[in-house]
């Protein structure tokens, strides 16, 4: 284990592939000075969000857990004019530096930024018949991540992709008898992807800046 290196690689990377950008490194500087917790994806991770999104011609993006609304910037800019990114946010303080942020990037007008509890936005989506997504993003609350990515499959159309973050947790995954709710939640989560028809899955682990974690890609294929 040597995370110093992770994170020197991260920056490596990031100093060739990612060059300054001074939307997106506003937003992470207003998300700490309004106190947020810096626990948004790494650029080189959004900006993988932000591929993965161009790849799919993804044209209804939803996304769980908004934050200061960084990961939410790089999955807008990959939307097509008319494109829509519906992002959910439990908290009101999160909400307003994100949609300030969004704004900010000029990308105000294609985002549906929704505050409350995500279970209940998840609920009024499949109520709205809003159309379906084509990529979500879930990257909340650790322990609900079974009860997000069941409701969110409801909301897409096949050969839509679902990315989770946070799903490793520095390998406390395999352990059954780890009391943390988050790490119950990621092993449920993969347990119920185990028996699931309806997608094909895999999770990659990862190393970097945030350490070591991982996130799991998982192709909507059929009916649901
Ligand atoms: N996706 C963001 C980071 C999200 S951090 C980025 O990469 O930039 C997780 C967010 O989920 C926090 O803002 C937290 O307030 C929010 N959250 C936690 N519980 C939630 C819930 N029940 N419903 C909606 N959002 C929730
Ligand atoms: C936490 C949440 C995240 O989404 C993340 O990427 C890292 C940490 C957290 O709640 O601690
Ligand atoms: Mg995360």
């Amino acid at each position: 284990m040597n995370p110093e290196k992770w994170g020197a690689v991260d920056n490596y990377i990031a100093g060739l592939l990612l060059p300054s950008d001074p939307v997106l490194e506003a937003a992470l500087r207003r998300s700490e000075e309004a106190g947020l917790p810096a626990i948004a994806v790494s650029p080189s991770q959004g900006k993988m969000l932000h591929l993965l999104a161009r790849m799919q011609r993804a044209r209804r993006i939803l996304e769980i857990g908004t934050l200061g609304g960084y990961s939410a910037i790089w999955l807008a800019r990959a939307l097509p004019s008319g494109g829509r990114l519906v992002t959910l946010e439990l908290e009101p303080r999160h909400a307003e530096v994100a949609r300030e942020n969004l704004d900010r990037a000029g990308l105000g007008g294609m985002v549906d930024l929704r505050v409350g509890p995500a279970l209940a936005g998840l609920a009024r989506l499949a109520g709205e018949k809003a159309g379906l997504f084509d990529l979500v993003f879930i990257d909340a609350d650790k322990a609900n991540i079974p009860a997000y990515f069941s409701q969110s499959l409801k909301l897409c159309q096949p050969g839509a992709i679902i990315i989770v973050d946070n799903v490793v947790r520095q390998g406390a995954l395999i352990n059954p008898a780890d009391p943390n709710p988050s790490v119950q939640g990621v092993r449920r989560f993969h347990e119920m992807l185990a028996t699931e028809p309806g997608v094909s899955a895999t999770t990659i682990q990862t190393v970097g800046s945030k350490g070591w974690d991982g996130f799991t890609l998982a192709l909507v294929i059929g009916e649901t």
